[in-house]
């Protein structure tokens, strides 16, 4: 029976997941400010189809609805984003007093249906303002972040269980300033390095002044922790994956968790890393009370002749298990590759798995109910493996689905359809898939059955 019901701890925590950028909307209402992605999006041949978050989900203005849906699903824990613009539309100084209302009115519908709050400063959108002074790039902006991070700790810092800096830093560094897919869209080797410091500076800084208000939640960072595994076992093939995994993962958990950054990269790189004060390393790596782990993908690591890195690497996908719609290879023992390493390498401490998810296919039929089998299905995989993974150890105590309701994919638009629950284009109702009602039914009963 054990191999087909996975229980779960008492006290485990279910959650859902979203990003202010991407479900909000209000783009430019009740004195919210510009941000990179208002920026970005509007500008033309970013975003497939000519998209942007304007509207999005509109959640800004069904909050309440979307709350009850939450607590129609049993969800003990709700993680979203705050945009910072919306709070101060600058940046720094003048709060937009409405901005910060809804994030309150937020928390306290939450609370209300017994639902923890989760809340991330950073989930990639942050202010125009700061990045036309260098953004990342700039040694201030860990200030600047810290003012901000101030401001959120202080309204909502009774009533918040959990807080994240950062989401993901690695895209905002690597897509924003090494490659330009994301904005700012710089593509300098040099500040991409920079922006992965002070991403990690101002996450320490943001810790500092957390503990120094003396709140009662809990804080941490959200990383993404793929799977890079080498394509043959050549020494070429084993380095190109080291130096992958390194770039995309180690360069913001070893300094966070380890107080150092990785050296092989950092020999790779050599005379292009910049010189940083090393007094800044205690303060990146002051002790947080969880990390959170986003898992989507493995990836098969060849290497190249191309690139900074000189490492290609190809989806992969576990045998049986295919391609989701992104194109990336579902392997749920990749996760579990993820969970041991924190286990093994990173001191154990507490993890939420705060995403997972899949952009299954997701034609509605004739009432709009979407019968999303393909996306149960990599639900009930990776969460059977966390279940494992706590059998064996790891010390994982909460998952979040990515994502509570279909929403904007970034550069991809509206198409990727990650949600549990759809939102139809145009009217934007919601409608809980198959997959909504099941996860129901995983949260009411602690347990997942293969
Ligand atoms: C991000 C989400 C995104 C998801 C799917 C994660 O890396 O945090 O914002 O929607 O991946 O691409």
């Amino acid at each position: 029976m054990e191999e087909f019901v996975k229980q779960f701890p008492a006290g485990f925590v279910w959650g859902a997941a979203t990003a202010s950028y991407q479900v909000e909307g209000a783009w430019n209402e009740d004195g919210k400010g510009e941000n990179v992605w208002d920026h970005f999006s509007h500008q033309p041949y970013h975003i497939a189809n000519g998209e942007n978050g304007d509207v999005a989900c509109d959640h800004y203005h069904r909050m309440k609805e979307d709350v009850e849906l939450m607590s129609w699903l049993g969800l003990n824990s709700y993680r979203f984003s705050i945009s910072w613009a919306r709070v101060l539309p600058q940046g720094v100084g003048k709060v937009n007093e409405k901005g910060l209302d809804f994030y309150d009115r937020l928390v306290d519908a939450l609370l209300d249906q017994g639902i923890a709050p989760n809340a991330t400063l950073h989930h990639w959108d942050f202010p125009q303002a700061l990045s036309e002074q260098g953004g990342w790039a700039n040694r201030d902006m860990t200030d600047w972040f810290v003012e901000y991070a101030e401001v959120m700790f202080r309204r909502l810092g009774d009533r918040v269980s959990y807080w994240a800096t950062h989401n993901e830093p690695k895209v905002v560094a690597m897509a924003g300033y090494l490659d330009g897919a994301f904005p700012p869209g710089r593509a300098s080797v040099n500040e991409a390095l920079l922006a992965t410091h002070h991403l990690n500076l101002a996450h320490g800084k943001a810790v500092q002044a957390y503990r120094a208000g003396a709140y009662s939640g809990k804080i941490g960072i959200v990383l993404d922790i793929q799977n890079f595994e080498p394509a043959t076992d050549s020494e070429a093939d084993v380095l190109a994956a080291q130096r992958m995994s390194e770039l995309n993962t180690n360069l913001f958990l070893d300094p966070i968790l380890l107080g150092k950054y990785p050296a092989y990269i950092l020999d790779w790189l050599g005379d292009q890393v910049p010189q940083l004060p090393q007094d800044d390393m205690p303060v990146i790596a002051a002790p947080i009370d969880f990390l959170g782990m986003n898992y989507y993908f493995t990836a098969k690591v060849e290497h190249s002749t191309n690139g900074l890195l000189k490492s290609h690497s190809e989806n992969f996908s576990a045998d049986g298990w295919g391609f989701t719609k992104f194109g990336w290879g579902i392997d749920p023992q990749g996760m579990a590759k993820g969970l041991h390493l924190l286990r093994d390498k990173y001191g154990n401490l507490p993890v939420m798995v705060t995403e997972n998810g899949t952009p299954a296919q997701d034609a509605p039929d004739a009432d709009g109910f979407v019968n999303d089998m393909a996306r149960i299905r990599y639900l009930r995989e990776h969460i059977a493996v966390v279940g494992d993974c706590i059998r064996s150890g790891c010390n994982v105590q909460g998952y979040y689905i990515w994502s509570l309701m279909d929403n904007f994919e970034w550069t991809s638009g509206y198409t990727p359809r990650f949600g549990i629950i759809r939102v139809e284009p145009g009217t934007l109702k919601r409608v809980p898939k198959r997959s909504a009602h099941w996860y129901r039914n995983v949260i009411a009963e602690n347990k997942v059955c293969l």
